[in-house]
């Protein structure tokens, strides 16, 4: 009997998002759904992560209806969106009412899978939107943020992934966000949880380093079951490894992947043109194409050394780059090593920055880092630095609990703050999210409606 593996398609959310800003309107990428939808993909990844955000602040798009057309036009194929949690689609910790809530129209309106992770790997940030997720009748997907760090093991991520299956996901994925999973670590990995849990196991990877595509052939030896890739005009770079060559590469390797080449071949046509558009118009920069190694040097995520270099550059202090360098691991240290995906990455960066500018470590210290180190952001994977921690608390006492469970509902008040314009559950959801934007939108929304009613009635007349 073949072996067996299914693909991801990330076109319409994490490859978007890497490469050119999650600028893709939906008019963009309509007309090659039905086909998308005959490919033979495990899940398409089309919603959440920046998607929505975007939706409301540069594309005028109401982001639900974005879902529910999509899910029209792909009816056979499932429909997977990345949710960060008790965080939603921001950064904040949102109140378990709107998480619940959230989840549960996700699902109503369209979505299948949903990918939940959280930056600090604490589960308890997940389990309000995993719980609801199931209730709801969708595919939880717990997640292992990827790390390297002395307390990110094989057995801590066993022990992870063990939690979220006692907490009922129906798959773990293992979330490699700085594309630094190697090869032979990413065999390891996908062996030891096939071993330990009883789920299917789905890697998401990023070219960013250049390992990508021979971290998914390794992780494919190893048995993993499902894994995430971008049509090749869109792959590469900071984005997935391509969906044609991981496709042709593993049906040579004795594996059948469900996928059929001329459908493929039908969608990369179709989204040559749109690549080619975005190349031109400046969306799409030829850097993020690029195989930048630096992260496997310094061990610091591709994104999080361009903003440091952005930040010290802004400040004239490009002569300290090498000391904010070294400074940054040592913050990380200094805060229980948090794996350095987004909003970690930025609050580890500024403080380190902060530090070597200030020349003296944590004179100023951000209201971030202060609310991390209060535990508001969840349980640190390793002791925080207890001079730093007397520092910030004095005598106060961390949070200890889950941070979510000291705010009250939100639903009803957000629903109340912004009365008639809001004309759905959905459109609450939206204001709760991103509330300026989605104001802007609905307010937008209202005056074309205005308009089109005043020109009907004018034609009539
Ligand atoms: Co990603």
């Amino acid at each position: 009997m073949k072996k067996k593996i299914q693909f991801t398609e990330t076109v319409l959310r994490d490859a978007q998002q890497s490469l050119i800003a999650t600028r893709m309107p939906f008019k963009d990428f309509e007309a090659i759904l039905p086909e998308m939808d005959k490919a033979g993909y495990y899940s398409l990844e089309c919603w959440g992560g920046a998607t929505f955000d975007s939706c409301l602040r540069y594309l005028n798009e109401d982001p639900w209806e974005r879902l529910r057309k999509i899910r029209k036009a792909c009816p056979n194929t499932k429909l997977q969106m990345l949710l960060r949690g008790q965080n939603l689609l921001g950064y904040k910790h949102y109140p378990n009412d709107v998480v619940r809530k959230f989840v549960a129209k996700s699902v109503e309106n369209g979505i299948d899978i949903i990918r939940i992770f959280d930056a600090l790997n604490d589960v308890r940030n997940i389990e309000v939107a995993v719980y609801q997720a199931i209730k709801s009748g969708a595919h939880a997907s717990g997640t292992i943020c990827y790390t390297i760090s002395p307390v990110h093991n094989t057995e801590a991520y066993i022990k992870l992934a063990k939690d979220m299956e006692n907490m009922g996901v129906s798959s773990i994925c293992i979330k490699d966000m700085a594309g630094i999973l190697s090869p032979n670590d990413a065999y390891e990995l996908v062996k030891a949880l096939k071993e330990n849990v009883k789920l299917p196991i789905i890697l998401h990877t990023h070219c960013t380093t250049g390992l990508g595509p021979m971290t998914l052939q390794k992780a494919a030896e190893a048995g993993v079951d499902v894994i995430d890739t971008a049509i090749s005009c869109m792959s590469g770079g900071t984005s997935q490894p391509a969906t044609e060559t991981m496709n042709y590469v593993l049906k040579e390797s004795g594996f059948e992947t469900g996928l059929d080449a001329n459908v493929l071949k039908n969608i990369n046509d179709f989204f040559k043109p749109v690549r080619a558009k975005a190349l031109d118009s400046g969306l799409l920069n030829p850097v993020v194409l690029a195989t930048d190694t630096d992260a496997l040097t310094y061990q610091i995520p591709g994104g999080m050394l361009s903003n440091l270099v952005a930040q010290l550059t802004a400040q004239k202090k490009m002569d300290k780059f090498e000391e904010v360098l070294l400074e940054t691991p040592r913050v990380r240290e200094d805060l229980g090593y948090p794996p350095l995906v987004t909003p970690m990455s930025q609050m580890v960066g500024v403080q380190a920055t902060a530090n070597v500018l200030a020349g003296e470590r944590y004179k100023n210290i951000s209201k971030e880092i202060k609310a991390y180190v209060r535990g508001e952001y969840g349980k640190a994977p390793a002791e925080l630095n207890p001079d730093l921690v007397k520092k910030v608390l004095g005598d106060e006492e961390p949070i200890t609990g889950k941070f979510a469970d000291t705010l009250g509902d939100g639903f009803e008040k957000a629903k109340e703050e912004i009365g008639s314009l809001a004309r759905s559950e959905e459109d609450v959801l939206s204001y709760i999210a991103f509330p300026t934007q989605a104001e802007a939108f609905f307010n937008k929304r209202k005056e074309k409606e205005e308009n089109t009613f005043k020109y009907t009635v004018k034609k009539i007349d």
